[in-house]
């Protein structure tokens, strides 16, 4: 049995990357809210350590999370941060006070005394603040461990009994030395000694989903991204055959994706895959509409419509599965920004099919631990390191209606500059590159006669986050390859454009 930190949570914005930072340094960390667990159950669980989240209230409000007191008896070490840190001092009989003059907010500087959380963190240093209330009267026992302009006890501490309170964060990048906070509260408080690895969650998760799960039937719809394709891997080795993957091919997937998304499944793994061929569906449900978001709601709809159809097959349905990762869950919280592009993912799926209830194996999980859970199970990189792929595939790449010879013409142009990205000797820095088959003709010349064709477009974006991306500075000698390759071998493609738009004011994709 791995050690393990008990993220006790108080409903603060940061609590998954509080478990992350702890991850990071080789300990499994299990979130729990504050109104689900017991003292009992905290002694019980054989923790080695504690750390409060932060919340959104002030400790006076009536309506604030609470926990027993008990706690601070237990002898196990614990970390307040902001919120928690407030709720410590409180437990303990200190005094927290409100600060709306005082109140602090992003960057702050940090000087720190030395003690055990310290080791390592210069005296003076970055933090980043967001609170109103702070300490203002330290319990028995508690010393100031560090200060800011605004915040007297900043950090304090009875180090004799392990507890900690930080009014700063230390899981945020802002905080320059919150690592290195962490993983000092890790080892050098809580004596861990960072055994854990992916491994360990593979195994976890598994044998609590055949536990679960057990003589269940489980479906999940497989699309052939990162997300699902982990999610599917990590349950077929939990439960096997009673996993069902639906994988609808809608046909607008690029140039034999689809045969790779079932060889890797159905013959690499061996699972129950259904794969559904449902191009002419689309295609005709497609045909004559111009417009992109038109085009998205058909898709989307016409989806749901297939896989519904594809699950009334297989009878009755005890859980469906889904991919879905953590920042999924934080972005679903962000409420109501503007929709510039309805996007279509599986996500709508639960409204149509019944069922008992929703696994989702990796909703704790950041981007780049889903990758490496996905490696670890043996998923090719080609499908752990895929770019990012809309749901509405290829059709959203092609301007104008969308056809069949559309279709087989973008896969080849698409292909072909994929390849030449992909085998160029020296590393291009770019994160999403693909072709586009524009709408517009234009007259060129191949071998002697005159030719009449289409435009196609380039598209390669540089980006973090891709909310905002600057067109990637692919290499000359690439692009022409690639424009050389285009026109030599389509025939129907005279012409081939770079896009050098950034986002915004344009978006990655064209529709
Ligand atoms: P845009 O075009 O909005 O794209 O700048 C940003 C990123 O999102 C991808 N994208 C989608 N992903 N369903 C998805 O899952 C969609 O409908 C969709 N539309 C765009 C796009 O490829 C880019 O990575």
């Amino acid at each position: 049995m791995n050690e393990k930190i008990l993220v006790l949570d108080f409903g603060g914005q940061y609590n998954q990357l509080i478990a992350r930072r702890v991850r990071e340094q080789k300990v499994y960390a299990e979130i729990k809210p504050y109104n689900k667990i017991t003292c009992a159950d905290i002694q019980n669980a054989g923790y080695k350590g504690i750390i409060f989240t932060g919340g959104p209230n002030s400790v006076y409000d009536e309506k604030s999370p609470h926990f027993d007191p008990e706690i601070l008896n237990l002898g196990i070490p614990i970390l307040g941060i902001c919120y928690g840190a407030q709720l410590l001092a409180f437990m303990a009989d200190g005094k927290v006070t409100s600060a709306d003059d005082k109140s602090e907010y992003g960057n702050t500087i940090l000087y720190v005394e030395d003690c055990a959380l310290f080791e390592d963190v210069p005296h003076i240093s970055n933090c980043f603040m967001s609170h109103t209330d702070y300490v203002s009267e330290l319990p028995q026992g508690f010393t100031v461990k560090a200060t800011t302009k605004n915040c007297p006890a900043a950090a304090f501490a009875d180090e004799s009994k392990g507890l900690y309170g930080v009014q700063f964060h230390p899981e945020v990048t802002h905080t320059d030395y919150g690592k290195n906070i962490i993983r000092n509260f890790l080892f050098n408080v809580c004596g861990c000694v960072g055994d854990w690895k992916m491994e360990d969650f593979i195994e976890r998760t598994a044998e609590r989903y055949r536990e679960e799960l057990k003589g269940k039937k489980v479906l999940l719809a497989l699309s052939g991204g990162v997300d699902s394709s982990v999610a599917a891997a990590l349950l077929y080795k939990a439960i096997g055959e009673n996993l069902v993957c639906v994988f609808v091919d809608h046909g607008l997937l690029r140039k034999d994706e689809g045969n790779f998304v079932e060889s890797t499944f159905k013959g690499k793994f061996g699972m129950n895959l259904v794969r559904v061929n449902a191009e002419d569906r689309f295609l005709s449900k497609l045909a004559g509409i111009t417009e992109p978001e038109q085009k998205r709601k058909i898709i989307g709809e016409e989806f749901i419509r297939v896989f519904e159809d594809e699950a009334k097959n297989l009878g009755k349905i005890d859980v469906l599965a889904q991919g879905t990762i953590y920042p999924d869950i934080i972005e679903s919280g962000k409420g109501d920004s503007a929709v510039i592009k309805s996007h279509h993912n599986v996500g709508g799926l639960p409204d149509v099919i019944s069922f008992e209830s929703i696994a989702e194996p990796l909703s704790d999980l950041f981007k780049d631990e889903v990758r490496e859970v996905g490696t670890k199970l043996g998923l090719p990189d080609a499908l752990v390191y895929r770019q990012p792929f809309p749901g509405p595939g290829l059709a959203v790449r092609i301007i104008g209606e969308i056809t069949k010879e559309k279709l087989q013409l973008l896969k080849e142009a698409d292909a072909i500059f994929r390849e030449e990205i992909d085998n160029c000797p020296e590393k291009i820095e770019t994160n999403q590159y693909f072709a586009v088959l524009t709408d517009t003709y234009s007259v060129g010349v191949k071998g002697d006669a005159r030719a009449y064709g289409y435009v196609a477009a380039l598209r390669a974006v540089t980006t973090d986050d891709f909310m905002t991306a600057q067109w990637t500075r692919i290499p000359y000698d690439v692009l022409e390859r690639a424009s050389n390759r285009i026109t030599g071998e389509i025939r129907e493609i005279t012409r081939v454009v770079y896009d050098i738009t950034s986002k915004p004011p344009a978006t990655v994709e064209w529709e």
